[in-house]
């Protein structure tokens, strides 16, 4: 599975790209990413933002799909602790 995010414009994140592990190396990954990939490119107006946060020790593989650090863009993030609105809800758990 794989999920894009974003303001359905200009921005535009890869979140989750998951291969189960019994068919990982297969080459349905780089599949299901380059079809994703052709999707936003079809679809997003010309200088649209398109970013990936890879997991460590990933980046080749996405390199190979046209991501790539820049160095006229940085990046910066952080991770909420204790929101007011506390765990982020579970389907199905109360
Ligand atoms: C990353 C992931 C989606 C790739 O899916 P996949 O079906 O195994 O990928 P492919 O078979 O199409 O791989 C093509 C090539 O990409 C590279 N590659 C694939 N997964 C890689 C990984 N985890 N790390 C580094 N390189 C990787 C390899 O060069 C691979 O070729 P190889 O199989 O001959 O080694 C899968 O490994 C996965 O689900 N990993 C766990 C979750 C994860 O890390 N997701 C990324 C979060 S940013």
């Amino acid at each position: 599975m794989a999920r894009v995010v974003g303001d359905g414009a200009i921005y535009h994140y890869l979140k989750d790209a998951l291969v189960h592990p019994e068919h990982q190396h297969r080459g349905l990954g780089r599949r299901l990413l380059r079809a994703v990939v052709d999707r936003v490119r079809a679809d997003a107006p010309s200088r649209a933002f398109f970013g990936v946060f890879a997991a460590r020790g990933t980046e080749d593989f996405y390199r190979g799909l046209g991501f790539d650090l820049r160095d006229d863009l940085t990046g910066m993030f952080q991770v909420v602790t204790g929101g007011d609105r506390g765990a982020p809800a579970r389907p199905g758990v109360p």
